[in-house]
């Protein structure tokens, strides 16, 4: 939901703004802007600041080709990467936004609720503004705002930032630059993302997510809401909600700039399928011993009476995390004898569930941003549940308000189909139910043990369909001019058909829903003849018979049948059109190695398709509005 960058320092800021926008872009994508600022050398000459604004609809590469041929340049910007909310996708809308009197210029992530109010509220002729966005209201508000304040306790810029934050309502990250204040970037965040980082060469910078600052520094400061900061070359400074100076902790990233590149893959999807071995090592390592038992005590100090009280779990989360939860979900029932409620954060946050003191609400996010999973933990917190996180980000929102967290330590995602981190929240969320069901011993050490080196032995396994990517490119040309297809699965095969099914439509843009394979004969079969594909997830386990059944039902229709069955299993051999076999595995563990196929098979037929893979339409990795 937008990307935001600065800079200052002493290169020229086009090249950062740019390549900063450009590890952005998966938070948004259809048009792209900079202000930068030209100050005099010396700082004695009366000589106006120059503000260049260069900005329009496209992508940040339309935006470069722009700079190109009319070349700007300072050593200081602010950038901007949009998912249009308020008024359509024209350059006007584009950020960079100044105020009437062009004394400021910002940029703006999140949503100004109460904006129609303020621009009716400020003296200016509602004509006068340009665009039809909240931004442009802000920039006037604080513009006024700015002129108000003499600044005799604190810079007048501060003062009227205070004042500012007081005033909006909803979400917002701000980056600001005024014209009679050179050399200094003002921030101000509240419910959107904004971290800022000083590489100590004399460069400070702020970006919606750290993939933008890693190249400078790999030590950053998150903001937190109602936290304003003054960048500048000699350092920053910051200020909270009441306008008091503080000093706040930087954090260390352990990401390093290689990981935000595509490392000789055509696109991050495919780059990121790939890393899924290595993903689930990480995610594993010094949590699952080589023999197979888990210990979690290091990162949640949960004791044994504290695990022991809890009543029920609730997981909540939206997307492909969601469907991580389902099958997490799955494994919790059959290992703890908990009361367990699985939701998407949208519906979680309106319903009455009961929650409280005896609930343990674990929140799987891969950003730790998404506006409706931070909501419905606040609304679970509020009412004393213990509050996990289960997220890839460690400063993030979600990271910084729960009570316990495990990371997934898959390292930066870019592609906005979310892969790999689906892989290492499903071992996350293992682990976390074996550490549980240890906790309240409703696990033998057998049977821990036993799933435990199961579990270890996971990363060769996708490695080795990893290895087979071309008999599933020849099934994607088979089907990629399908219009509609159906993908079906039972028991924890359900959500990997789930969440087959949603890669498809997120990439290649074809209609393709999943069901409980047992529920097709209410309502989807209708849609089965000849054209409508059914991709089956049907490894061999207790439901095999039953899935088989379905084959079956569909292949009546004439519907050409995918399935992806265990090595070894010839069951399907003469009934199913194309199989796609994935090594033997405990039932309990198939999503695991069922959902790498799935993965591939999408990026196949978007790719054939000619879709923007990486960054497919309307759709942004960060949702962080309502
Ligand atoms: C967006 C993304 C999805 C992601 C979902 C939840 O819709 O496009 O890929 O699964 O948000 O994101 P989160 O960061 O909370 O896991």
């Amino acid at each position: 939901m937008c990307g935001i960058v600065g800079y200052i320092g002493h290169r020229n800021v086009v090249d950062i703004l740019v390549k900063g926008l450009q590890s952005l872009e998966y938070r948004g994508y259809d048009s792209a802007g900079i202000a930068v600022v030209d100050y005099p050398e010396d700082k004695n000459s009366i000589k106006a600041p120059a503000v260049h604004i260069v900005k329009g609809v496209g992508k940040v590469a339309d935006l470069k080709s722009m700079l190109d041929s009319s070349p700007v340049s300072g050593r200081q910007g602010i950038g901007h990467t949009r998912w249009a909310t308020h008024g359509g996708v024209t350059e006007v809308n584009a950020h960079p936004h100044s105020d009437l009197s062009s004394k400021l210029v910002l940029v703006h992530n999140g949503i100004v609720e109460n904006y129609r109010e303020l621009r009716a509220e400020l003296a200016a002729p509602a004509e006068s503004y340009k665009s039809e966005t909240d931004t442009e209201v802000i920039a006037q508000l604080l513009s006024t705002l700015y002129t108000k304040y003499g600044g005799e306790e604190r810079p007048a810029m501060i003062e009227a930032l205070v004042a500012l934050h007081k005033r909006l309502r909803g979400s917002f990250a701000l980056v600001i630059m005024a014209k009679d204040i050179p050399g200094k970037i003002y921030c101000l965040r509240k419910g959107s993302p904004l971290v800022v980082g000083f590489s100590g060469e004399g460069e400070a910078l702020c970006a919606s997510d750290v993939p933008a600052i890693l190249p400078y520094t790999q030590d950053v400061v998150y903001l937190d809401d109602g936290d304003i900061a003054e960048l500048s070359a000699e350092g920053m400074r910051f200020w909270n909600a009441s306008g008091e100076e503080f000093e706040k902790n930087h954090v260390h990233i352990d990401w390093d700039v290689s990981m935000v590149d595509k490392g000789g893959y055509p696109h991050f999807m495919l780059k990121e399928i790939n890393e899924q071995g290595a993903v689930l090592r990480s995610s594993m390592a010094k949590r699952l011993a080589e023999e197979g038992t888990v210990d979690l005590s290091a990162e949640l100090p949960w004791t044994k009476e504290e695990a022991c009280a809890w009543k029920r779990i609730h997981i909540v989360a939206c997307g492909t995390s969601y469907y991580a939860s389902l099958v997490a979900e799955r494994f919790l029932e059959t290992i703890t004898d908990l009361d367990i409620r699985v939701d998407v954060a949208s519906e979680y946050r309106y319903r009455n569930f009961p929650v409280g003191p005896d609930t343990l609400a674990v929140f799987v996010s891969q950003s730790g941003e998404t506006a409706d999973t931070l909501a419905a933990e606040r609304l679970a917190k509020a009412r004393g549940a213990r509050c996990l996180a289960v997220t890839n980000v460690i400063g993030s929102t979600l990271a910084r308000e729960v009570d316990d967290i495990l990371q997934l330590k898959a390292g930066p995602e870019i592609g906005v189909a979310a892969t790999k981190t689906f892989m290492g929240q499903m071992a996350v969320l293992y682990l976390l139910s074996l550490y549980i069901a240890k906790l309240r011993e409703t696990l033998t050490g057998d049977y821990e043990r036993t799933i435990g080196r199961e579990m270890l032995a996971l990363p060769y396994k996708v490695e080795s369909i990893l290895q087979q990517q071309e008999k599933i490119q020849k099934l994607a040309v088979l089907h990629s001019e399908a219009r509609d297809f159906l993908f079906l699965g039972r028991g924890n095969s359900f959500p990997v058909a789930l969440e087959g099914a949603l890669k498809l439509k997120e990439i290649s843009y074809i209609h393709a829903e999943a069901y409980a394979a047992g529920e097709m004969k209410h309502g989807p079969i209708a849609l089965l003849d000849p054209r409508v594909p059914v991709v089956v997830v049907s490894p061999k386990d207790d439901l095999h018979e039953k899935t088989f059944s379905n084959i079956l039902e569909a292949k009546a229709r004439k519907a050409p049948v995918i399935a992806i069955a265990s090595e070894g299993d010839a069951s399907l051999d003469s009934t199913a059109d194309n199989i796609f076999h994935v090594p033997v595995t405990l039932p309990l563990l198939s999503p695991f190695l069922t959902v790498t196929p799935l993965q591939l098979f999408a990026y196949y037929v978007a790719k054939i398709l000619g879709c923007d893979i990486d960054q497919p339409r309307n759709l942004a990795k960060s949702v962080t509005v309502e």
